[in-house]
């Protein structure tokens, strides 16, 4: 049996990716704040392996939390990073930034930098390659006014995941990297009073999850549409970039 940990996975895409892999036969560790949407999530597949822990990934409490959950799996083949918070903020209020920075980048490291040590000390025990897997975001691509923390955290993420992926090489540590950029999902991040373009919706993009996790791609962007415009942004000089007033999302 597989195991998973998943981090954020109380709502939205991290909880769909739950369900999925429970219903592929993997055993779970599950995680997030509300510790209600946990527990009905257990209730919800009494047949499951299911262990659950609340935790804050921006509190150092989150790492015996997780430590836990990893005891009671033993060797978990996936990490599955999901947690985070999105806001746009034009109006650059400090403690929106401050928390989309504690829980992308800050969390993120927490979390992923104990499980890679933790593999690296139980290498014996990984006859295939663990994975660590986050969902970043297209938003990493691209500098957006309308949203600083949130580009810019989505950016460290996968810039990190990029130097871990180095590193486990440097150091022989038995890991590989998954940095999943999603679109737009109509989950609750999004800001129901705004329009976005091209929202997909959550079973797609649980779809997507899933073949990202399962090829142990390096990096997925999904859909074709997002890939294509991160392709032709590469390509945008900045002067220009910087000069697009009309970009709101
Ligand atoms: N939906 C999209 O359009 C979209 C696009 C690109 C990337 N993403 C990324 O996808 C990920 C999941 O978002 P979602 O769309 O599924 O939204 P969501 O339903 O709001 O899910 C966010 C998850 O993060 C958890 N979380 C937030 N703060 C946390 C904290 N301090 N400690 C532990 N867990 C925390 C939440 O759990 P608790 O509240 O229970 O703690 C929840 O499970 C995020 O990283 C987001 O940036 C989403």
């Amino acid at each position: 049996m597989k195991k998973a940990i998943i981090i954020g996975a109380t709502s939205g895409l991290g909880r769909d990716a739950a369900a999925r892999l429970v219903a592929d036969g993997w055993a779970v560790g599950i995680a997030g704040r509300r510790s209600e949407a946990l527990e009905s999530f257990r209730l919800e597949y009494p047949s499951a392996t299911i262990y659950t822990a609340t935790m804050d990934v921006t509190r150092e409490d989150s790492i015996p939390a997780l430590d836990t959950l990893i005891n009671q799996l033993g060797t978990p083949d996936l990490l599955f990073y999901v947690s985070g918070v999105g806001q746009q903020n034009p109006e650059l209020d400090i403690d929106k930034e401050i928390t989309m920075v504690k829980t992308n980048c800050e969390g993120m490291v927490r979390i992923v930098d104990y499980f890679v040590n933790y593999v690296r000390q139980h290498k014996e025990s990984y006859k295939q390659k663990a994975q660590v897997a986050v969902i970043t975001s297209v938003a990493g691509v691209f500098a957006m006014g309308s949203a600083p923390a949130y580009a810019a955290s989505k950016r460290m993420q996968s810039t990190y995941l990029s130097a871990l992926a180095q590193l486990s090489r440097m150091e022989d540590i038995p890991v590989c990297f998954t940095d999943i950029r999603p679109g737009f999902v109509d989950t609750a991040i999004l800001n129901p009073d705004k329009h976005y373009p091209v929202v997909m919706s959550r079973e797609t993009a649980a779809n997507h999850i899933m073949k990202a996790i399962k090829q142990r791609r390096r990096v997925y962007t999904f859909d074709w549409r997002f890939r294509a415009l991160c392709f032709v942004g590469r390509f945008i000089p900045r002067f220009i970039w910087e000069r697009l007033t009309c970009i709101k999302n």
